[in-house]
């Protein structure tokens, strides 16, 4: 590694692939399965509202910070933060976000791919045509078949595994970089498709009403933080894939057609990211509900609505069958392009640490894989043992999920705004505007901090009170 920064691991071509791979990060089964079920539970079009503003005040600075410590530092995120700290003379404890990133990503990737190769399974389902005029308990025998069944989703889990470390263990450019060239175009395209397809079904208004009609009565505290936390999981926030993915953006680019170098603007990707990331995660809402409406079936389902709903409405229409494989080829591929994300990091540090990229590969994913076989079996075998917040699935994704990924996000922020010397900060940010420069500080500073406290005491708060 040296100063030009450029990491061991190559860099984007360009800027866009820098956003393909982040916008691919970001979205996955938190746009997809868990956005459209938690705003059909509080309630529509107010929690949406009240998500727009997390992503725009909470979830856009934490991401520049995260961004713009990956580029300064050039390397994966243990190795960027113990330089950053060295750079900023304070304790190499700082590199501790590197390691609990680590960890997390780690965590998540283990049952990340658990309910990724549901869907791998889903697919396989529609295009046998299986949701086929199947009625409500039939639909929910379908899901709990396919969940008492270990070895099924062994298979799938191992299958997901190997498609995701697979193409980590080709490396930035042969791997990663081709991943999403063309993953992210088949997966807009596939959700212009369903959303086109909703619309010619009758529920479709209601659908649109639903998702975008503000009944603030129905807002609370809680749906605040719920609203907080999806904004950070959905932008891969606080674990440092968006902090690896930073290391490999280039600071200038040569202009194609002027032959002249450019700086490469952390700020505006970001908010391009962002808005990519909610456009998908708000068309994922306008392709189900539709649907769901149109069926008479309950926009309130909880996690199962995507997995049991769904393939019900789906089983009651013209072109079910077509539509309903392309939607879960869609999930799949939002989900992988996270999941790659997810080990990246980790293997990233191997790789500079001196291990060969499929070694390295091959020693996260297998790990993260055998930690997989305990959410496999939370929802079968081990479906009675529970202790604190459940099963050991629900313990892991508690843990992770609503108390490592916001302590990251946290000490990022502080990092950032605190610690990092306001002269690196600037220089690396190259905000043109330094209005908009202090109102990132601002928020980095005060406010996302504020906010990341309030959602990791709420998770101890409701962990505590059931
Ligand atoms: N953003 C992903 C999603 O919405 O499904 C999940 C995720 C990926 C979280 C990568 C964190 C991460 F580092």
């Amino acid at each position: 590694m040296n100063e030009t920064n450029k990491p061991v691991h190559g860099m984007w071509t360009s800027r866009w692939v820098f956003i393909l791979a982040a916008t691919g990060s970001a979205v996955g089964l938190g746009n997809i399965w868990r956005f459209p079920y938690i705003t059909g539970e509080y309630g529509g079009g107010a929690f949406v509202l009240l998500y727009l503003a997390c992503i725009a005040l909470i979830g856009v600075p934490i991401m520049i910070a995260e961004v713009t410590l990956g580029r300064r530092g050039g390397l994966s995120p243990i190795h960027s933060m113990g330089r950053l700290a060295e750079q900023s003379k304070v304790s190499r404890r700082w590199k501790g976000i590197g390691y609990l990133g680590a960890l997390s990503g780690f965590l998540i990737l283990s049952f990340y791919s658990v309910v990724a190769s549901w869907a791998l399974i889903y697919v396989w389902e529609a295009v046998r045509g299986l949701f086929q005029g199947m009625t409500a308990l039939q639909s929910q025998a379908n899901f709990e078949a396919m969940q008492a069944n270990p070895w099924l989703m062994l298979g799938s889990h191992s299958l997901f595994m190997v498609l995701t470390m697979g193409v980590v263990a080709l490396g930035v450019k042969r791997g990663l970089e081709r991943a999403v060239e063309v993953l992210m175009p088949l997966l807009f395209v596939l959700l212009v498709v369903l959303i086109g397809y909703a619309a010619t079904t009758p529920g479709f208004a209601e659908g649109v009403g639903f998702l975008f009609a503000f009944d603030f009565s129905k807002l609370s505290g809680e749906a605040v933080v719920i609203a907080l936390g999806q904004a950070f999981f959905t932008l891969s926030l606080g674990m440092g894939a968006i902090m690896a993915y930073g290391a490999y953006m280039p600071r200038e680019i040569k202009d194609k057609k002027t032959g002249r170098t450019r700086p490469v603007s952390i700020g505006s990707s970001v908010v391009i990211i962002a808005a990519l990331d909610t456009l998908v995660a708000l068309g994922a809402g306008l392709a189900m509900f539709p649907l769901l409406f149109t069926g008479n079936l309950e926009p309130a389902q909880g996690p199962g609505m995507m997995f049991v709903t769904l393939p019900l409405a789906f089983g009651q229409m013209p072109g079910g069958v077509l539509f309903g494989s392309l939607f879960f080829v869609l999930v799949v591929c939002a989900a992988w392009t996270s999941s790659i994300s997810l080990g990246e990091p980790m293997v990233a540090w191997l790789v500079e640490r001196g291990r060969g990229r499929g070694a390295a590969a091959l020693l996260v994913g297998g790990a993260a894989w055998v930690l997989g076989i305990g959410s496999v079996l939370s929802f079968n075998l081990w479906k009675d043992h529970t202790f604190l917040m459940g099963t050991f699935f629900e313990n892991i994704e508690f843990l992770s999920t609503s108390i490592l990924l916001p302590l990251g996000g946290l000490l990022i922020a502080l990092f950032a705004g605190w610690v990092m010397k306001e002269t690196q900060a600037r220089k690396e940010l190259a905000m043109k505007s330094f209005a908009l420069y202090m109102a990132w500080r601002a928020l980095v500073r005060i406010f996302s901090p504020l906010a990341m406290i309030a959602v990791i005491a709420y998770a101890i708060w409701s962990a505590a009170h059931g």
